[in-house]
């Protein structure tokens, strides 16, 4: 349905069919945060839903931004500091500017990468995307059923997992409830071979009132998801693994770059942290 008008007027992207199952009576998460991005692919029920997220911290686009920031430092950094070949990326997102695949091209052709999301509309554009690849593809899957992620067959003919892997899980598990995190975090890292590693990005709760008022405005304002959890709740994601430097840290001060900006106005509001199975 390349370019037709969809049942709230919308039009998706052109050469894009977008699936039947795709929900448009509710906000989609990989849709809002394309319209923070400043992206193409939302609809009038995902732009309503960032109202409310605006009128908390009108700069959500540069949180938005500086985590793709810190994806391509993380990237960059698995394939060319860590020397791995295999990404499985949880929580991929809607394709845009700096994907992982590309970005772990740029270092090394070869690299495979796995992309995981359970929204549709992402499956549909990420195959439109990848069509030409033999390195990365794209399942849908539920990270909260960590087994249909690892067991998946497609995942298993790009993944060597008697080798050590990375697994980016990038904004996405704050968008898991607490009852939920934990087991999935767990149960993430008991598929982790030994030399593989685990990247994550989370709103952080820093006991500051903007993280408060931010997590306030994506749990009611119609979105319905997005914890912003302490350096405590956040440490324990990695439980068992070896933190690497620096750290469990604010997401512009893991390994910044000259493209990381230095003044972010949400510097406070965002953490990363990677780690590595060792035994
Ligand atoms: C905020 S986006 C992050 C995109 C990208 N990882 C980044 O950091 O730029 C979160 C993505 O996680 C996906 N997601 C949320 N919950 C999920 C789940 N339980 N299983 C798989 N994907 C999920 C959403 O569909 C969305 O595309």
């Amino acid at each position: 349905m390349a370019g037709r008008a969809d049942k709230t007027g919308n039009r998706g992207r052109a050469g894009v069919t977008l699936p039947p199952e795709v929900d448009l009576s509710r906000p989609s998460i990989a849709r809002v945060y394309d319209f923070i991005l400043g992206g193409k692919e939302h609809f009038e029920i995902d732009r309503r839903a960032t109202d409310a997220i605006f009128a908390a911290v009108p700069q959500i686009g540069s949180l938005a931004r500086d985590n793709r920031n810190l994806l391509r430092r993380a990237t960059r950094y698995l394939v060319r500091d860590a020397g791995l070949r295999q990404i499985i990326d949880l929580g991929s997102g809607l394709p845009t500017l700096g994907n992982v695949h590309e970005i772990a091209h740029e270092v090394d052709r070869d690299v495979r990468v796995v992309y995981v999301d359970n929204d549709p509309v992402v499956l549909a554009h990420g195959r439109a995307l990848l069509s030409q690849e033999n390195t990365t593809t794209m399942i849908m899957a539920d990270i909260r059923e960590p087994d249909s992620v690892f067991d998946n067959p497609a995942v298993k003919e790009f993944i060597d997992f008697d080798e050590p892997f990375a697994v980016i899980a990038a904004s996405i598990l704050h968008h898991l409830t607490d009852a939920e995190v934990l087991p999935a975090a767990a149960a993430i890292r008991n598929r982790l071979t030994v030399g593989s590693y685990l990247v994550t990005t989370n709103f952080l709760d820093d006991d500051e009132d903007r993280a408060k008022d931010l997590e306030k405005a994506f749990l009611d304002g119609g979105l319905g998801t997005g914890r912003f959890r302490t350096w405590e709740e956040l440490r324990r994601l990695f439980d068992g693994l070896e933190m690497l430097e620096p750290g469990l840290v604010y997401g512009n001060d893991w390994h910044p770059d000259e493209l990381t900006p230095a003044d972010s106005p949400v510097h406070t509001l965002f953490s990363a942290g990677m780690a590595r199975k060792v035994s």
